[in-house]
C-alpha cells in the first residue's frame, strides 16, 4: 500500500528528557514528514544556546522566542513538531499546535528523568534537581498541564523504535490518512 505523508503536523510534548528530539527524527523519517525542534529553532533565531538565553536575557525572553517558534512550526503542515518541556504552560500554545495536528504527550517517571537529566548542563531547569524527589516535585506542578494534552504515551520503557512503532500506528489513525 502506498502512503503519502500525512499534511496533518504531529506534535510532541513532554517534560525535559522525556525524548522528544530523539523520536521526533525518528518518527519524521518513518513516516516521510518534515521535523522541527522547537528549541533548535530558538537557538538558530536567537544565535545562542538556551542555556545562553535563560543566563544572558532571562526566561521571559525564552518564553517570548518559544511562543515564535510554536507560531511559526504551527505555520507548517507534516511536520512532526518537537516541543520544549515548558511549551504546554504558557498561553495559547498548546491549543496552537493542537489545532495544527495531532498531539502526543510522552509520559516518562521522575526516576527515568532524572537518571536521563543527570550530568546534564545544557537544560537551565535541570541544575536544580538533585534527586528523583525534585524531578517529582517539578513535574506535580506541570502534570495538570500535561493531562490536558490527548493521546498520552507512557515512555519510562520501551525502547524509541518500539515507541515510534506505537505512535506511526495511533497518528495514522488519528490523522486519517492512510491511502
Ligand atoms: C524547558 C525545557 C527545555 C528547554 C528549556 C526549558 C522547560 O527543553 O525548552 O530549557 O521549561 O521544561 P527540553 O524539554 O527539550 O529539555
Amino acid at each position: 500500500m502506498n502512503r503519502r505523508a500525512p499534511s496533518a503536523n504531529l506534535v510532541l510534548f513532554g517534560f525535559m528528557a522525556s525524548g522528544k528530539s530523539t523520536l521526533g527524527k525518528l518518527l519524521s523519517s518513518r513516516l516521510g514528514m518534515g521535523f522541527i525542534d522547537a528549541d533548535e529553532w530558538i537557538e538558530n533565531q536567537a544565535r545562542k544556546e538556551v542555556w545562553r538565553i535563560f543566563a544572558e536575557e532571562g526566561e521571559a525572553r525564552f518564553r517570548d522566542l518559544e511562543r515564535q517558534a510554536v507560531s511559526h512550526a504551527a505555520s507548517l503542515t507534516g511536520t512532526v513538531i518537537s516541543t520544549g518541556g515548558g511549551v504546554p504552560l504558557h498561553e495559547g500554545n498548546l491549543a496552537t499546535l493542537t489545532a495544527s495536528g495531532v498531539p502526543f504527550f510522552l509520559d516518562v517517571t521522575p526516576e527515568v528523568i532524572f537518571s536521563r537529566l543527570s550530568g546534564d548542563e545544557s537544560r537551565p531547569l535541570a541544575s536544580h534537581l538533585e534527586n528523583p524527589d525534585d524531578v517529582k516535585k517539578l513535574l506535580d506542578l506541570r502534570r495538570p498541564f500535561y493531562q490536558t494534552i490527548p493521546n498520552r504515551i507512557d515512555a519510562s520503557t520501551r525502547t524509541p523504535a518500539e515507541l515510534a512503532d506505537e505512535i506511526v500506528n495511533r497518528f495514522r489513525a488519528l490523522a486519517g490518512e492512510c491511502t
